[in-house]
Formats: C-alpha cells, structure tokens, sequence
C-alpha cells in the first residue's frame, strides 16, 4: 500500500503546555489530529470547569484558522469535590479527570498519595459516567523505577476496578507487558492509551551507548518483551486500546540537564510513526480504528468528518523547532521515516 486516507485521528493524551510553547505544540497537533483530551498538568494545575474552560479558549484562540477541538481534562486533587463532578459531568468542555499519583512525573506534586481517601468522587464519577484517567505508576519511590507500573496495578488500579466494576477508567501511556494483561483482563471499562515511543523503543535505547535524554519519559521505557505485547495490542482490534501519544515537549536545556525532565516530544510526526508501526506488523487495514474510532467510542464523540492523507514517501524529521531563542528536540529528530502526511 502506498497511500492511506482514513478519517483524521484523535490524540486521547497530549501535553500542550501554555505560553509561547502552547502555540508550537498546537500547530504540529492540528495538522495531525482533528481533537485531542489535553491534559492539565500545568505548572497551575487545571482543578475547576471554570478553569478549563479558559484554558480551552486560550487554545481555540490560537487555533482561529483551524477545526482542532480540544477535549478538557480536569487534575484530580484532594479538594476535588462532588459538585465539581457534577459540573464535569454536565459540561461539553470537560471530557474526564486525571488522576497522578503525587509526584510521579512531571507538575504533579498536587496529585494523589491516598487512592483510597477519593473512592466516594469514584463512586460518584461511576454514577454520572465521569472518565477516570490514570497515570498508573506507584509513587512509592522505594519500588523500582522499572517495576512502577506493575505496582501500581497490584496495589491500586486492580481494587479500583473490582470495587467500581463501571467506572469508565483510561490507563494511560501503558508501558508492560503486565498493563495489556490487565486491560484484556477487564470488562472493558478499561482501556488504555498507546503512545509510539512505547511501540518503538525500548529501555535499551534510552540506556545503552550513551544516555538519550530526548528518549527520557514517563512511563519509562521498559524491556522489548513489553514494547513486543503493546504492539499486539495496537494492532489486536480491540476496541479497548487507542491512540494518546502523550507528546510532552520540554525545552531542550531542561532535558540535556543533570537532572532532565520526562516526556518525548512527537505531535510533529505521530501518524507517521504510528503508521510505520502498523506497516510493520501487516496491519494498516486496523490503523484508522485505532486512531480515529476506538478512543472515539470511549469518549462518546462522533466520529470526525475531516480526513488525513499518509503516503508512502520519505520523510525527513525536523532537527529542531524554534521556540524564540528556546529549542525542542522532537523524537527521531533528523532521522528518516518511511511515511509522510500529505495535502487531501
Ligand atoms: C509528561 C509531561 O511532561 O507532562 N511527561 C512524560 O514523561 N510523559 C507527563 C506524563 O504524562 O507523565
Ligand atoms: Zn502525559
């Protein structure tokens, strides 16, 4: 196959920061994605309707020229409160509330530290079908860093589940083996996000010949036996696994640092990569339920009427994007794909 037109895709987790980044992050989001859930991690984190609803205008504003919708998500603190969720709930702004254990990636210090102490704004999120999005890793800093995820599985995400059997959860960016065990496992209630630096790259390539901070994110990378059942579970067909790249760009000084940020920047190439992906594993005919319906379908949003065009041609990643005098490196910055997305 040498061209693929489907219907424009939804990005179910993106970083699209604020200030003068907010505008660089949008404009390669929009060229790919026609909506997108916006996570709200800002250094401010987003707790109220009312604040994500600025936030949404702040992001259409830039967009004038462009059909990209935002999906609003709000950050789950401890002073999230009922009345909050029944806004939430009546919204058409606000699509879900995040959950971040505390301290666990990047502007989070807000988050959670006792998963138990929110299960009556659980109870009531299932009750009005409110999305519960999880950054699934421990925040217990004696556990591995690489046992994380599993961790979290066994100690949290396992009894939120058996507890609220109903509640529509998203384990977001899943990065083992053991989290598309667990999803499969499930009645689908939960399903997960698929980022492609977790279908690409493996601890190996974050570690070996030198460290690669640009490769550095949150979940961290993990063995390829992982990286191997993500991939069959993007290209299984099942409607529990969508696309959310969770591209988070960082400045380049904050990542080539002593002590570097989380997040892989790659709004700027994601179809291609996720089509090379599908490519690879024969399975492009299963590409555009995983990018434009599946994470529609959970949301409950119709499906898009735009849609996008990848051919098969060579393409060259930026180096680099220009933020004044600030840089961002994206993922594979230089290299060359093997897809590339094209006029209609
Ligand atoms: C994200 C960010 O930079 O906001 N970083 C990351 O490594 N993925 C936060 C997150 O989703 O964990
Ligand atoms: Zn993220």
């Amino acid at each position: 196959m040498s061209e693929l037109i489907i219907t424009k895709p939804d990005d179910m987790h993106l970083h699209l920061r604020e200030g003068a980044m907010l505008k660089y992050a949008c404009k390669d989001t929009e060229k790919q994605f026609a909506r997108a859930i916006v996570m709200p991690n800002l250094k401010v984190p987003i707790t109220s309707v009312n604040q994500a609803e600025n936030y949404y205008q702040d992001i259409k504003k830039i967009n004038r020229d462009s059909n990209f919708e935002p999906l609003m998500t709000l950050f789950f603190t401890n002073a999230l409160d009922r009345d909050e969720i029944r806004k939430v709930s009546d919204s058409s702004v606000v699509h879900g509330i995040k959950l971040y254990p505390s301290g666990v990636t990047t502007n989070s210090d807000n988050g959670i530290n006792t998963i138990e102490n929110c299960f009556n704004i659980f109870e009531l999120m299932q009750e009005c079908e409110v999305p519960l999005l999880i950054h699934g890793e421990s925040n217990d800093k004696s556990v591995d860093i690489f046992d994380r995820e599993k961790v979290f599985i066994d100690r949290h995400l396992s009894g939120i589940h058996s507890k609220f059997p109903e509640l529509r959860i998203v384990f977001e960016h899943i990065s083992t083996k053991e989290a598309v065990d667990f999803v499969i496992g499930t009645n689908n209630k939960v399903n997960a996000t698929i980022t492609p630096q977790h279908m690409l790259l493996d601890r190996n390539d974050l570690l070996s010949d030198g460290i690669k901070p640009h490769h550095y994110c949150l979940p961290i990378l993990k063995r390829s036996e992982d990286r191997l059942a993500i991939i069959k579970a993007a290209v299984s067909g099942s409607k529990n696994f969508f696309l959310g790249t969770d591209s988070a760009p960082h400045l380049r000084h904050q990542k080539e640092s002593s002590c570097g940020c989380a997040g892989i920047y790659s709004a700027v190439c994601a179809m291609e990569l996720y089509a090379s992906i599908f490519e690879a594993e024969n399975a492009l005919d299963k590409l555009e339920n995983f990018s434009s319906k599946f994470g529609a379908d959970f949301y409950k949003l119709p499906y898009n009427k735009l849609k996008i065009k990848l051919i098969k041609q060579e393409y060259q990643v930026p180096r680099k994007i220009n933020i004044g005098t600030e840089e961002i490196i994206p993922l594979f910055a230089g290299e060359t794909l093997s897809w590339q997305l094209s006029e209609i």
